[in-house]
């Protein structure tokens, strides 16, 4: 069991490098499974949930390689071996069900255990069925694993009931095989999305209309091989943003796309932290005094993330007065509050409003890092904290975050980590 041991107190200083895109590169995998072509992607952070779609790739048939220190993935010409993606993978992480698109469209078939990850509600997946069903496939359910079948996929208008990221992401990548052409109403318009409809044009498909919520797919016979760059992941770039301003520290980052994150920067500015973007890609981020409270809705893009709300709620826990923090996305995404409070935090949850009476300061505590970005939220707050803060089940902040505890230590936090063995009883 991993654990982060933090001193709090001290302002955070320097220089990092935003990463490429988790959310962009796991489904940008999971295309390359339409192509028997070579791919080489670029800009593939080193994570735990990249592992886990390699490992199922590879399970899947794909001859990928991951070079970890240059961030690259290399895909050559291969062959299926397996259409199951089975449990231990699939409950890992939700986003091992992003295959069923591509494993249905260029094979016509897929078996899939239920999806698990983050234990932030209840999350279904539905509208992926539902889109896929229109798409002309048949589903069944047994012993918890899902079949489909298609003989062909047709293209066809799908009006998806909420802008599911995930749902929109398997349905454009199924249809990019199927005859004809598809037409996705109320479709999820983050950049990740812009950037898979990008990599699917890149091997050939007809993809029009990502990053609005029409998106128009004329069907191809086949796709080919190409090279690839994740864009760079706005979620750690906002989370280093928070970690500056939280440890009234100073921070430069480097590799940020400055328009992914308009409502995060307007929410900082608004709490009172400066930020400028003072060479292209490059934001200098900066906070002295205690942060101002405001009112914060999470909503699908272009409104704020609901994977920065916690580290925004650790920033507020220490503003000079009450703060609203409403969570429209998730519907179990306050599991952060309890462990805040711990730590000194004064925050009561009412539906989904987490209602934030900021504090003098907050004090180091022993809590559990209940999800990624739940996890992400205690580090931040263990940094501007008075003592010692200690984060257990920290393996969670791997999923998501590349050398992350590496990272805060160069920016002068002091962190140690420790890996405890589990005993395991016979
Ligand atoms: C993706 C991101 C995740 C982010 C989320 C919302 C990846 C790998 N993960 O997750 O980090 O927090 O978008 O920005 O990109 N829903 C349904 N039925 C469905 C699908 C979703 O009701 O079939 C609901 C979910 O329960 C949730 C909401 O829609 O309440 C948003 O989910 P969705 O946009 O699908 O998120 P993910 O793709 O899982």
């Amino acid at each position: 069991m991993s654990r982060i041991i933090i001193e709090g107190g001290i302002p955070l200083k320097g220089r990092v490098r935003i990463q490429g895109s988790k959310n962009a590169s796991l489904p940008i995998m999971a295309a390359c499974l339409l192509t028997q072509e070579a791919v080489e992607l670029e800009g593939v952070p080193d994570l735990e949930d990249v592992r886990t779609m390699s490992h199922l790739l590879k399970h899947l048939g794909v001859k990928l390689q991951h070079i970890r220190q240059k961030e690259r993935i290399k895909i050559s010409k291969w062959s299926l071996q397996n259409y199951t993606a089975p449990h231990d993978y699939v409950h890992r992480m939700r986003a091992s069900f992003l295959v069923t698109g591509p494993l249905l469209a260029r094979f016509g078939r897929v078996k899939i255990s239920l999806p698990g990850g983050c234990a932030i509600g209840n999350r279904p997946i539905d509208l992926h069925l539902k889109g896929l069903t229109a798409l002309g496939a048949e589903f069944s359910m047994e012993n918890g694993y899902i079949e489909a079948e298609a003989k062909k996929l047709q293209g066809t208008k799908i009006y998806l009931d909420y802008p599911s990221v995930g749902a929109t992401e398997n349905i454009m990548m199924a249809a990019t095989l199927a005859e004809g052409t598809t037409v996705l109403e109320n479709a999820a318009a983050e950049p990740e999305i812009v950037d898979l409809a990008n990599f699917l044009n890149a091997l050939g498909a007809r993809v029009s209309g990502a990053g609005t919520s029409l998106i128009r797919i004329e069907g191809v016979s086949s796709l080919h091989g190409t090279h690839h760059t994740i864009i760079p992941d706005r979620i750690e770039a906002g989370t280093f943003m928070i970690a500056a301003a939280i440890s009234k520290g100073e921070i430069i980052l480097e590799n940020v796309l400055v328009e992914h994150l308009k409502s995060v920067i307007a929410k900082l500015q608004e709490a009172g932290v400066y930020v400028e973007e003072i060479f292209d890609g490059v934001l200098h981020v900066a906070m002295e005094d205690k942060p101002r409270p405001l009112d914060i809705k999470t909503l699908p893009y272009p409104g704020f993330p609901t994977d920065l709300q916690p580290q925004f709620m650790a920033l507020l826990t220490l503003a000079n007065g009450t703060s609203v923090i409403t969570e429209t996305v998730f519907e179990n995404r306050f599991m952060h509050v309890e462990e805040l409070c711990r730590m000194g935090a004064q925050i009561r949850i009412d539906g989904r409003n987490a209602i934030i009476k900021g504090v003098e300061s907050l004090r180091g505590a022993p809590v559990y890092a209940t999800d990624l970005r739940a996890g992400a939220a205690l580090v931040l707050a263990a940094t501007a904290a008075q003592g010692v803060t200690e984060i257990r089940v920290a393996h969670h902040i791997d999923r998501g975050y590349a050398n992350f505890d590496q990272r805060l230590l160069k920016l002068g936090a002091r962190l140690r980590r420790t890996e405890r063995k589990v005993q395991v009883r016979t």
